[in-house]
């Protein structure tokens, strides 16, 4: 059996706090809840999740440049570092498949300092203010590109 393709879940800054922070704006799904909800998604089509949650932007640029070459795409949720982690737009820059910048509210309908995203010039496509179905939608986005 040939191996699933991986598709690689990244979670920025405060975003473990999901569940417990503004959940006005976010909800009351933790971030347990959105990999349970990628990852029944990615099975359905065929494809393994991997996810990672840190609250360290050089964390993330390692986990994006250690995805060359492993991952057939990415499912990218920066939190704030969406609006100024100019590191993650070169590492997304270097990565040959899909990826999908995700989040759960509309930054860009929210206050002027979350209109900029420093991903979305390299991301395939942007899935943004959907809350939780976000995940699902991120993953058939994938699915879709990679013909899974
Ligand atoms: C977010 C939006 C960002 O502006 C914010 O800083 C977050 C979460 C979202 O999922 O809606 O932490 O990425």
């Amino acid at each position: 059996m040939s191996e699933r393709p991986l598709v690689l879940l990244l979670s920025g800054v405060n975003l473990n706090l999901l569940g417990e922070r503004d959940p006005a704006v976010y909800g009351t799904a933790t971030l347990a809840d959105h990999v349970a909800t990628a990852t029944a998604a990615a099975h359905a089509h065929g494809l393994a999740l991997e996810h990672l949650q840190t609250n360290h932007e050089g964390v993330l640029v390692d986990a994006i440049q250690g995805a060359r070459g492993r991952c057939a795409a990415i499912v990218i949720n920066p939190g704030a570092f969406t609006h100024y982690a100019w590191s993650l737009h070169d590492a997304l820059d270097a990565f040959a498949g899909p990826i999908i910048e995700l989040h759960l509210s509309d930054p860009k309908a929210r206050e002027p300092w979350r209109h900029l995203s420093v991903v979305e010039p390299v991301a395939t496509e942007t899935i943004a203010g959907k809350g939780g179905d976000g995940y699902r939608l991120a993953i058939e986005a994938v699915a879709a590109r990679l013909g899974a």
